[in-house]
């Protein structure tokens, strides 16, 4: 079993064996998805979301990202594991935003972060890169600017956005990120980027043409007590259905007095047991 790399991924692009990747945010998650034969694990911020009961990912920090990236870490040997920096935290002064990356890479135990934008973070994309910790991209869609999008729109359905789209990704790949993940773009943008950047694109609702796809774990599952579906989410189980219906079924047996039975106990010594009642 051998250990993913950034050099495998950039391997897999020009072999164009497609990436798989998927969030995971606890150890069973992780552990479940790695076996499953996943290549990279992402430590997204949709824990905001997904996990945490918040509405969006701005209230997510980096104290939540350490503890969650590292009980991922602790699941993981083969899978390449990309933490989220979360909302404002790569903004400012690049020795700001080096100290953010410190502690999600030491105290969160990641292999690598990923940061929202394009050539507006590229000074910083490139510093963090330089001080040797892989950045993965993110364009298109991005949720921590959900309130200056305007909502969770398609990008890139005009030509000045997507020709913006094109220039950012170029701009991410010169400053040396090592795969770009390509959010609610649309199907033929998506293209035109994948061919013009060498590093790897990995689209979550940005069609057929990106070098590896990624959907949050809940999604795919379909493991969450509101779960409403999504054009671009394909659900392969339903994780919240057997829940409900699991714990139900152990709520009735409890109130009917039908578990735990005989199976379930733990016997005393026959002798011994008078002696309980004096
Ligand atoms: O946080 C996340 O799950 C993400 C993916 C949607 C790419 O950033
Ligand atoms: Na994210």
């Amino acid at each position: 079993m051998s250990k993913i790399t950034t050099a495998k991924l950039k391997k897999m692009k020009l072999d164009k064996t497609p990436i798989a990747m998927i969030t995971a945010y606890d150890y069973p998650s992780a552990k479940l998805a790695e076996q499953a034969g996943a290549d990279i694990l992402l430590v997204g911020d949709s824990l905001g979301n997904v996990v945490l009961g918040y509405d969006s990912t701005i209230p997510v920090t980096v104290e939540d990202m350490i503890y969650h990236s590292r009980v991922v870490a602790r699941a993981v040997e083969r899978c390449f594991i990309v933490t989220d920096m979360p909302f404002l935290t790569y903004h400012g002064s690049s020795d700001a935003a080096l100290q953010q990356v410190a502690r999600i890479m030491q105290e969160g135990h990641a292999h690598s972060v990923k940061m929202e934008g394009g050539a507006e973070i590229a000074a910083n994309v490139q510093a963090i890169t330089r001080a040797g910790v892989p950045v993965m991209g993110h364009l298109g869609l991005t949720p921590q600017s959900v309130h200056q999008i305007g909502g969770f729109k398609v990008q890139g359905r005009e030509l000045q956005q997507a020709q913006k789209l094109i220039e950012d990704a170029k701009a991410l790949e010169e400053a040396g990120v090592y795969a770009i993940v390509l959010e609610l773009v649309t199907e033929e943008l998506a293209k035109r980027v994948s061919e013009s950047v060498s590093v790897p694109t990995i689209g979550i609702g940005s069609g057929r043409y990106c070098d590896g796809q990624v959907l949050v774990y809940h999604d795919v599952i379909q493991y969450a007590p509101d779960y409403r579906p999504k054009k671009f989410v394909k659900t392969y189980a339903n994780v919240e259905k057997m829940i409900r219906e699991g714990i139900a079924e152990y709520v009735r047996e409890v109130k009917e007095g039908k578990f735990p039975d005989e199976s379930h106990v733990f016997p005393m010594n026959a002798e011994l047991i008078p002696h309980l009642y004096g």
